[in-house]
C-alpha cells in the first residue's frame, strides 16, 4: 500500500502520467468483462485477501519473538481462500471482490450444505437437513447476485469440500443417509448458478487417502460427474478440488501410506497421482477433469498415525505458495483453500461440536471451534513451512 502511494505520488509530481496508470492499473479490476477460458490461474496470482491479512497481522502483532514475527509478516501477502460457511459471511463478498485487481484471481469456498460434514462434528453447519431452500435463495442466489454484478473480476469457487465424497464412503451413516439428496441437489444447484463467465469452479473430490482407493475411484468419480450433469454440464466447471484442508504430500514417493492394506489397494500415494488417477475417473464418467490442490499446509509428512487423521494435524507446516507452474498439466494450479492458522476443529471434549479426531495423539491440543484463530497453530506452521519464509 504504501509503496504504492508513493509512486502515484511521485508519477504526480514528475508530471509522469505512465507510472500513476501502472501503479492504478495493477490495483483495479479489469475494465472489461473476464470471460475464463482454459487455465484461470495462468497468468493471475490468488487474491492475498484483506480479511486473512488481518488475521496474520493481528497474530504477528501478538508476537514477541521478532525473527518469527518478520517471517510471519509475509503471510498476509499470501493469497488464500476465504469460505463462505455460513449466509452472514456473503456480506463480505463484494469487498473482497473490489479489492481484486484485474491480475488476480479470488479464491472462494462454497461451504453451507443442509447437514454440512455428516461424517463429522466439528464442522456442522448452520442449515439442517431439509433446508434446501434455505440453501438456494438464502445463500447460492445471493452469491450469484453478487458475483453477477462484478463481471470484470475472476473467481475461482471450490464447491462443498467432503460433501460428495462423504456420500461414497460414509453411507452408512445415517446422518450422510439424511443428507443425501440436499448434497446432490444443492451440489448442482450451486455449479449451475455460479457459472458465470467470470468464475471457474472446482468440485470437491477429497484426497488420495479418500477417494483414492481402487474401489473408490470410480464410484467417487460417477458421483461428482452426476452432480455435473444434473447441472445442465456447466461450461465453467473445470474439474475438481484436492487435499482441501488436507496434509497429503504433492509427490512423495514412496507414499507416506505405501504399506499394507493402503499401499496395496490405494495407488493415489501423493495428490500427484491422485490428480492423474481420479482425473482419468472423471474422464470416463464424462466430467472435465482438471485440478487445483490445496498445499497450505502439507509442507511436513510423516505425522499422522493414520492416513484419516484430519484434524489440526501436530508439527504441520505451510506449504508452496499459491502456483500455477505445477508441472502436472491436469493440476491448474496449487492453492491455498484452508487458511493456515484457522482451526479444524475444537479439541475440549465438551463442546457440542467436538469430533474424537481432534483429540487423537497426532492432533495439535488445545485447539478452539473449527475456523477459529490458533495462534499457537499458526506460530507452528510458520516454524515449519517448507519453503521457509
Ligand atoms: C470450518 C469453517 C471455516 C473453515 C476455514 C472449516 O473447517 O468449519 O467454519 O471457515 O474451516 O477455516
Amino acid at each position: 500500500m504504501k509503496v504504492s502511494l508513493s509512486a502515484a505520488f511521485i508519477a504526480l509530481s514528475l508530471g509522469s502520467t505512465s507510472v500513476l496508470a501502472a501503479t492504478l492499473a495493477s490495483r483495479a479490476a479489469c475494465t472489461t468483462a473476464v470471460k475464463l477460458t482454459g487455465n484461470a490461474f495462468s497468468g493471475r496470482t490468488l487474491k492475498a485477501h484483506s480479511i486473512y491479512a488481518a488475521e496474520v497481522n493481528a497474530a504477528v502483532a501478538a508476537l514477541t519473538d521478532k525473527s518469527l514475527a518478520t517471517k510471519a509478516a509475509k503471510l498476509a501477502s499470501v493469497g488464500t481462500f476465504f469460505w463462505l460457511d455460513k449466509i452472514s459471511t456473503i456480506a463480505k463478498l463484494d469487498g473482497l471482490i473490489k479489492e481484486t485487481s484485474c491480475n488476480e484471481i479470488l479464491g472462494i469456498v462454497i461451504y453451507d450444505l443442509p447437514g454440512r460434514d455428516c461424517a463429522a462434528k466439528a464442522s456442522n453447519g448452520e442449515l439442517a437437513v431439509g433446508s434446501l431452500a434455505t440453501y438456494k435463495t438464502q445463500y447460492i442466489d445471493p452469491i450469484r447476485k453478487i458475483i453477477a454484478a462484478n463481471p470484470n473480476t475472476a473467481l475461482a469457487l471450490v464447491i462443498e469440500p467432503d460433501s460428495l465424497p462423504n456420500l461414497v464412503t460414509n453411507s452408512n451413516l445415517t446422518t450422510c443417509q439424511q443428507s443425501a439428496d440436499g448434497y446432490r441437489q444443492g451440489v448442482a444447484y450451486a455449479l449451475q448458478q455460479l457459472n458465470l463467465p467470470n468464475v471457474v469452479m472446482y468440485l470437491d473430490a477429497g484426497h488420495g487417502g479418500w477417494l483414492g482407493w481402487d474401489a473408490n475411484l470410480t464410484p467417487g468419480a460417477q458421483e461428482l460427474a452426476r452432480a455435473y450433469t444434473a447441472a445442465g454440464k456447466p461450461a465453467q466447471l473445470k474439474g475438481f478440488s484436492t487435499n482441501v484442508a488436507g496434509w497429503n504430500a504433492w509427490i512423495k514417493i514412496p507414499g507416506e501410506f505405501d504399506v499394507p492394506p493402503d499401499g496395496q489397494f490405494n495407488k493415489a500415494q501423493d495428490e500427484n497421482r491422485y490428480v492423474n488417477l481420479f482425473g482419468a475417473a472423471l474422464a470416463s464418467a464424462g466430467m472435465p477433469n482438471h485440478a487445483i490442490v490445496d498445499t497450505g499446509r502439507n509442507a511436513v509428512q510423516g505425522l499422522r498415525l493414520a492416513w484419516g487423521d484430519w484434524c489440526n494435524v501436530n508439527g504441520a507446516g505451510f506449504g508452496v505458495r499459491p502456483t500455477s507452474n505445477t508441472g502436472n498439466s491436469l493440476a491448474d494450479a496449487f492453492v491455498w483453500v484452508k487458511p493456515g492458522g484457522e482451526s479444524d476443529g475444537t479439541s475440549d471434549p465438551s463442546a457440542a461440536r467436538f469430533d474424537s479426531f481432534c483429540g487423537l495423539a497426532d492432533a495439535f491440543q488445545p485447539a478452539p471451534e473449527a475456523g477459529t484463530w490458533n495462534q499457537a497453530y499458526f506460530e507452528m506452521l510458520v516454524r515449519n513451512a517448507v519453503p521457509s519464509f
